[in-house]
């Protein structure tokens, strides 16, 4: 069986002595746990280092949220593939709903973001997901597949394998309005069948899909106990250290 992955996404949150604390609670709590997950944090840029530090004790994986579609050079603001490398970054949000709607990236661009994660041994937690209306009017399996395909089917498939994806569903985040474990699961299984076609079965089976929206430790028992949901994708919920270690415990 997969182990399941519980990432913390904390989005443009905290000052860095909440960070720091956050960290520091973190591992108060996991030192006591045997978890059966493996745990990733995801701060803000600024705080990787730091977090990568306490990450050495080797209770969590440090990403980050965003990379750039650049390699290096004259692109004021970016921080590229190589840079998180270096500071001892494993993985890396690609394609979060906020960075579409809010930074306008496209598929092409979040091709380009993969490529760069990948070449740099960064391993790429790919966020797909229908907003709302495109729910309503049922085309929630189209929105996905054309984002799971546009961003990620150019690879090979030593290079998908490296990859995980995460479905969240854009009117679940930060909403409190979680999908049922029957949506998730009839996603994460249709999501499979994409990779399955694409790169055969034994692929499809190995690649770990995770969900997110509204995760708390309320409902991610369930969610996670659905066939083909391979752990959470938490932003909310990640910010309080006792609510997160609850939910790396059911997964
Ligand atoms: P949420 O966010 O858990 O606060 O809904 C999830 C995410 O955006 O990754």
């Amino acid at each position: 069986m997969r182990k399941k992955i519980v990432a913390g996404n904390w989005k443009m949150n905290l000052c860095f002595e909440e960070a720091e604390e956050l960290v520091e609670e973190l591992i108060d709590l996991l030192e006591d746990v045997e978890l059966k997950s493996e745990v990733i944090i995801c701060p803000p840029f600024p705080y990787l280092e730091m977090a990568s530090d306490y990450a050495q004790e080797g209770f969590f994986k440090i990403g980050a949220q965003n990379i750039s579609p650049f390699e290096a050079g004259a692109y004021t603001g970016e921080v590229s593939a190589s840079m998180l490398d270096s500071m001892e970054v494993s993985h890396c949000i690609i394609g979060h709903s906020e960075r579409r709607k809010y930074f306008n990236e496209d598929d092409k661009m979040l091709t380009a973001k993969v490529n760069q994660a990948l070449e740099h041994n960064i391993i790429p937690i790919f966020c797909v997901g229908e907003s709302l209306p495109e729910r309503e009017s049922e085309k929630h399996f189209e929105v996905v597949r054309r984002q799971v395909r546009h961003g990620l089917f150019h690879l090979d498939t030593d290079e998908f394998a490296k990859v995980i994806l995460a479905y969240e569903p854009v009117w679940a985040i930060g909403t409190g309005i979680t999908a049922t474990p029957a949506q998730a699961a009839e996603m994460h299984a249709y999501i499979r069948s994409l990779i399955s076609e694409r790169y055969g079965e034994e692929v499809s089976k190995a690649t770990m899909i995770l969900y997110g929206g509204s995760c708390t430790s309320k409902n991610a028992a369930e969610l996670f106990a659905q066939p083909g949901v391979d752990g959470g994708l938490v932003g909310g919920a990640s910010l309080k250290a006792e609510e997160f270690v609850e939910i790396c415990k059911l997964a």
